[in-house]
């Protein structure tokens, strides 16, 4: 079976304050964290990134110079959601599965992306996610309309892997409500696909901030 992975790495970083996922996080740009372990599990076909439309000649040659193998990379879109979809369209045509990862979250595993893998195997899709440790509260005016039942909750993380035909089929069934959709599972969903769960861990979490980067260079040092 053909797999293939997509590295997003099209965000403007604007809660951050610049795009984070090219700068220099101990030595190395945030990006390449990623990359390296996605080049390490040597079970895909291509690697796609996908980057900025004004980055895209530097980056290239950016990974000529840091890796040897072939990282394919493609145009994002405006939202993570468009760009996602560039890199699945970019995608061979005999790839079966997409495994998608976020360049923010530098310290995903060889494991978390096995795991997230065989989740598949039983479903069209899974997703690498955590149990939360606070309440979690509904509300949508900082009035509590309800209380999520933390033991049936999940915090989704990536990798989230898919298998690529019934994504395709769920882009061509998509309405203007999926655009309020932060991920590809949620529209994986809402067809009523089936998506597992898989356990991630608390350390594959999503640079977002300046307080997560000063997280990620303790972790390093
Ligand atoms: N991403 C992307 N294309 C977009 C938006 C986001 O490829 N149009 C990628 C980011 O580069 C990041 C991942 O999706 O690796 C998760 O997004 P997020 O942490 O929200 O990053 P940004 O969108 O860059 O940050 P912000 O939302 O603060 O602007
Ligand atoms: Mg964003």
């Amino acid at each position: 079976m053909k797999i293939s992975a997509i590295i997003t790495a099209a965000g403007l970083g604007n809660r951050f304050g610049e795009k984070k996922q090219f700068k220099s996080l101990c030595g190395q740009s945030l990006y390449h964290y990623s990359l390296w372990v996605f080049l390490d599990v040597k079970i895909f076909d291509e690697i796609i990134l996908v980057v900025p439309e004004e980055n895209k000649d530097f980056i290239k040659q950016d990974i000529k110079t840091v890796f040897d193998e072939s990282i394919k990379v493609v145009v994002g879109g405006d939202t993570r959601q468009d760009s996602v979809r560039g890199g699945v369209q970019a995608s061979n045509s005999h790839s079966e599965l997409v495994v998608i990862h976020d360049a923010a979250r530098p310290f995903v595993t060889k494991k978390l992306i096995n795991a997230s893998i065989m989740g598949c195997e039983n479903a069209d899709g899974s997703i690498v996610a955590i149990p939360p440790v606070d309440t979690i509260k509904y509300s949508k005016s900082f009035i509590i309309e309800s209380t999520i039942d933390r033991k049936h909750a999940w915090l989704a993380q990536t990798p989230q892997t898919f298998k690529k035909k019934q994504l395709l089929n769920a882009y061509k069934n998509n309405t203007s409500k999926f655009l309020s959709f932060t991920d590809e599972s949620s529209i994986m969903e809402e067809m009523g696909y089936k998506i597992s769960i898989v356990q991630g861990s608390d350390r594959n979490f999503k640079i977002t901030t300046n307080d997560d980067w000063d997280r990620a260079e303790a972790i390093l040092k």
